[in-house]
C-alpha cells in the first residue's frame, strides 16, 4: 500500500517533470561605467537636489553643449539615476563605483545592489556592483571572484594598475521562474594579459553556469579592450576568435567550474541584434572631450553560446549605445551605458 501511494507519487512528478512547460521573460539590462567619484566632498544627495534650480531657463540663458570639465560625483549622481530610471532596466550593472556612489544610487534608484570593494571584498575600492528590480526578479545566488591568478582572494594580476574583481548573480523572474545570470567585469586598463586571463576566466565561469543550470549566460562591463587592433585580446578570447590556454586559469577555479564546453563564446549584443534594432551612440568610452578622435567602443553585453547544437536560450531584440550628456549640462560619466532588451528563456 504504501509502496505504490510512493510510486504513483514518483510517476506524478516524474511525467510533471517530463512535461514542464517552457518558459520565457523579457529582460532589459542596461550596464554603465560610472566614473569614480575623483572629486568627493560631503554633500548629501537631500543637498544636491535642494541646489537644483526651481526654474526652467529661457533658451538664451542655456550654453548649449560646452561644459567638458569633469563635474563631481555629487552632481553627476541626479542625472546618473535619472538616465537609469528613465531607461527602466530591470538589471543595472555598474564599473569603479565607490561605497559612496553605490550607496547613493542604491537610495536614488530604490533597488538594492550585490558586489563588494574590489580591494578587500568589504567596502574598499571599486564595485562591480549589480542592481536589480525586486518588484520583477529575485536574486537566486551571488558571489565575487577575482580577475587574477588566486581569484578566491582580493588579489591583483602581476602587471596590472588595478585589483580587478567580477560579480555573478543568478536571477528568476519572480513571476515564472525563468533564471538568468549576470557576470559583471572591470578588466584592467594597462596589462593587455590580465584583459586576456579576465576574459578567459569569465568565459570559463559563464560556461559552466551555462552547462551546470541550462539558462542564459551574459556577460556585461568595461573591456578596457576594443574590438579591433593590438590591444583587442580580451575581445577575440570572449567571442572565441582568438584562443586561451585554460591550462593557465588557476587550478582550483578550473576544478570548481569545471566544464567540457571549449567551444562556448559570448557573443557580442551589438552584432547580434538586426541592423534595424540597433540605436544610438556607436562609442561607450568618449572621456569628458568634444574630441570624437579617442571615442571607443569598449564596454559591452554578450550572451554564451554553447555551439554544441543547443537552441540558443537569448534573442537580443533591440540594442542602445545610450547617452552621458545632454545639451545643457554636464557629462554624467566619461562613459555611455549600454542598454539591451532580451527575450530569454528555460
Ligand atoms: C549649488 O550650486 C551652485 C551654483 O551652481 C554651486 O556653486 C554650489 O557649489 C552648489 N552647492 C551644492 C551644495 O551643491
Ligand atoms: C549574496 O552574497 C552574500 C555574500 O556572500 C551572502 O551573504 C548572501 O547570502 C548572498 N545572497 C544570496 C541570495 O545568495
Ligand atoms: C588558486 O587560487 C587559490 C585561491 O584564490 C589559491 O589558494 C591557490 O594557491 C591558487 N592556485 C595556484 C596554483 O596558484
Ligand atoms: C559534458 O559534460 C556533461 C555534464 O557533465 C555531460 O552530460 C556531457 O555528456 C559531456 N559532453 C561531452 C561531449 O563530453
Ligand atoms: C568544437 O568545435 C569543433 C569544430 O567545429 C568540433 O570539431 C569539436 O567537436 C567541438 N567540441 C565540442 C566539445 O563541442
Amino acid at each position: 500500500m504504501k509502496l505504490s501511494i510512493l510510486l504513483s507519487l514518483f510517476a506524478t512528478t516524474s511525467v510533471a517533470h517530463l512535461i514542464k512547460r517552457e518558459t520565457s521573460s523579457n529582460i532589459r539590462l542596461m550596464n554603465w561605467n560610472l566614473r569614480y567619484d575623483s572629486q568627493p566632498n560631503d554633500i548629501t544627495i537631500d543637498e544636491t537636489i535642494g541646489n537644483l534650480s526651481l526654474t526652467v531657463p529661457d533658451d538664451d540663458q542655456v550654453s548649449f553643449y560646452t561644459d567638458y570639465e569633469e563635474a563631481p560625483w555629487s552632481d553627476r549622481r541626479i542625472g546618473v539615476a535619472n538616465e537609469v530610471l528613465f531607461n527602466s532596466p530591470d538589471v543595472f550593472t555598474v564599473n569603479e563605483g565607490l561605497h559612496r556612489q553605490v550607496e547613493d544610487l542604491k537610495e536614488l534608484l530604490g533597488w538594492p545592489y550585490i558586489g563588494v570593494g574590489r580591494q578587500d571584498g568589504g567596502e574598499s575600492g571599486e564595485y562591480e556592483a549589480i542592481y536589480y528590480n525586486p518588484s520583477k526578479l529575485n536574486l537566486v545566488s551571488n558571489d565575487t571572484f577575482w580577475l587574477s591568478d588566486t581569484p578566491f582572494e582580493p588579489s591583483e594580476y602581476p602587471g596590472a594598475g588595478s585589483y580587478r574583481s567580477a560579480t555573478v548573480c543568478i536571477f528568476e523572474d519572480s513571476s515564472n521562474g525563468v533564471q538568468f545570470v549576470i557576470i559583471n567585469v572591470h578588466l584592467d586598463d594597462k596589462s593587455d594579459d590580465q584583459r586576456k586571463l579576465g576574459a578567459a576566466l569569465a568565459k570559463y565561469r559563464a560556461a559552466y553556469e551555462y552547462q551546470d543550470k541550462h539558462v542564459p549566460v551574459f556577460l556585461v562591463g568595461d573591456f578596457n579592450s576594443p574590438t579591433s587592433g593590438d590591444d583587442n585580446g580580451a575581445y577575440e578570447i570572449s567571442t572565441g576568435a582568438q584562443d586561451f590556454d585554460n591550462s593557465k586559469l588557476n587550478s582550483t577555479f578550473t576544478e570548481k567550474y569545471n566544464n567540457n564546453l571549449s567551444n562556448f563564446t559570448m557573443d557580442d549584443l551589438m552584432v547580434e541584434a538586426a541592423p534595424k534594432n540597433r540605436m544610438g551612440h556607436h562609442a561607450t568610452f568618449t572621456g569628458f572631450k568634444s574630441d570624437t578622435s579617442a571615442f571607443t567602443r569598449i564596454d559591452f553585453q554578450f550572451g554564451g553560446n554553447p555551439h554544441n547544437g543547443d537552441d540558443l536560450l537569448w534573442t537580443v531584440n533591440r540594442y542602445k549605445g545610450g547617452d552621458n550628456w545632454y545639451d545643457n549640462s554636464f557629462y554624467l560619466s566619461d562613459h555611455r551605458p549600454v542598454i539591451t532588451d532580451l527575450f530569454i528563456k528555460n
